[in-house]
């Protein structure tokens, strides 16, 4: 049985609490969240006396009722943490990080030098000083950190390297993909952390659409050259990108096309043509359509794991999430640990690299702002 630990419990958090909860050998035994009211919302939501851990807690007696409090509500309250430091010294074995993302890598780090797992949301780091030290904290306690790429799992995905391993579009040779996504004033506020670089690291790739970067990359590899820029187009008040696009070079020619865009004005199903040799395959949401020359088209409707969360977020993962404690119970290697999450993390930031000082990221009431290094810059030079 593992004992687990969840911090930052907000829109995620729930995913996460929902297929813990759910896990025969998992007990989830803390909850913490700097915003109290949103780490009891887990407990009351998500815990029960099947999943609910047992970690033994000063603040509360064993008599049926304290000060008009009853028992089942004080177990959850004792699993309640806001400070996550007080969670590196108790009795759990892994912890689930899904805060804003500059907090990810510090965190990690600190809980794998404890000798804890670490299941970790997207991204990894949010610059490359912050990955070196992941780096290193990983090789000297490997096997223990893992991220959350929960699309590798969709059963799209699975068909899609099926076919292609079986040869069915010849050997790839370029990946075109597509997310176009509605992120309003009311997403931003919801979350004061989005939006802003020191918290965000940036915005559409880093946050929305780095899933389907991964994908891309899944067929492709490590790119040679990047070519990209970023903008904002559509919500001056945020200081990241909310649209990215990038043409990407790879070993013998083959190429990417990626674009991603926070303002359109529904959440569409994410778009990925793989073209082959002899062949292309295309995703359209749960639709994989196999254009093979010389055949009739066939299309595959995938249905939709069970799951909570939001469609457009993929469905795998309870899948991924599963492979993590498969993982660290037999000690093979999971594919989304830090080696396997490297490639992705190196091309988003030759993306931002590639789009730095180039390009207007908002401009609004005279002043624009340009991204140089980890600085935004405000001129009013700029139209
Ligand atoms: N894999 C996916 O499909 C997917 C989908 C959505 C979000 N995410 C990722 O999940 C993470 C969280 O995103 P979200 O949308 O749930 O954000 P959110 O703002 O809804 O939740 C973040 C929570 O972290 C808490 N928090 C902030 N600082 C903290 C601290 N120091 N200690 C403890 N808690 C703290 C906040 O109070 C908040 O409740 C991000 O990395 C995001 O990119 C992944």
């Amino acid at each position: 049985m593992k004992k687990v630990g969840i911090i930052g419990c907000g829109s995620i958090a729930q995913v996460h609490a929902w297929t813990l909860g759910n896990m025969e050998d998992v007990e989830i035994c803390a909850l913490c969240d700097v915003d109290v009211s949103r780490a009891r919302n887990i407990a009351d939501k998500y815990l029960n006396e099947k999943n609910r851990g047992s970690i033994h807690s000063e603040k509360y007696t064993d008599d049926k009722e304290v000060d008009g409090v009853f028992e089942d509500k004080r177990e959850k309250e004792s699993l309640i943490y806001t400070n996550w430091h007080d969670l590196l010294d108790i009795d759990i074995d892994a912890v689930h990080i899904c805060t804003p993302h500059y907090l990810h890598a510090p965190m990690a780090v600190e809980f794998i030098k404890r000798g804890k797992a670490v299941f970790c949301e997207k991204p990894c780091a949010i610059s490359l000083e912050q990955f070196d030290e992941l780096k290193n904290a990983d090789l000297k306690h490997p096997g223990l950190l893992g991220y959350c790429f929960q699309n590798r799992y969709n059963e799209t995905t699975l068909l899609m390297d099926k076919l292609i391993a079986e040869g069915r579009i010849g050997e790839v040779t370029g990946v075109r993909a597509f997310v176009t996504w509605r992120r309003d004033r009311s997403y931003y506020e919801g979350s004061p952390w989005k939006g802003r670089f020191e918290t965000e690291g940036g915005g559409a790739l880093i946050n929305q659409s780095i899933h389907t970067l991964d994908l891309m990359l899944r067929y492709l590899g490590e790119p040679e050259q990047v070519k990209a820029s970023i903008s904002n187009h559509h919500l001056p008040s945020i200081e990241v990108e909310d649209t990215v696009e990038a043409w990407m070079m790879f070993e013998g020619g083959r190429r990417g096309c990626f674009y991603a865009s926070n303002g359109y004005v529904t959440d569409a199903p994410v778009i990925i043509d793989i073209q082959g040799e002899t062949g292309r395959i295309s995703l359209n949401g749960r639709k994989v359509s196999l254009y093979a020359e010389g055949k009739d088209p066939e299309h595959f409707l995938c249905e939709r794991q069970q799951g909570i969360g939001k469609d457009y977020w993929g469905c795998g993962h309870k899948a991924c999430i599963r492979d993590f404690y498969k993982c660290l119970e037999s000690g093979e290697r999971f594919q989304n640990d830090l080696g396997g999450a490297t490639n992705t993390f190196n091309t988003m930031m030759k993306i931002y690299e590639d789009s730095q000082a180039e390009h207007i990221l908002t401009s609004g009431g005279g002043a624009s702002y340009i991204r140089v290094g980890d600085m935004v810059i405000c001129s009013n030079h700029m139209s």
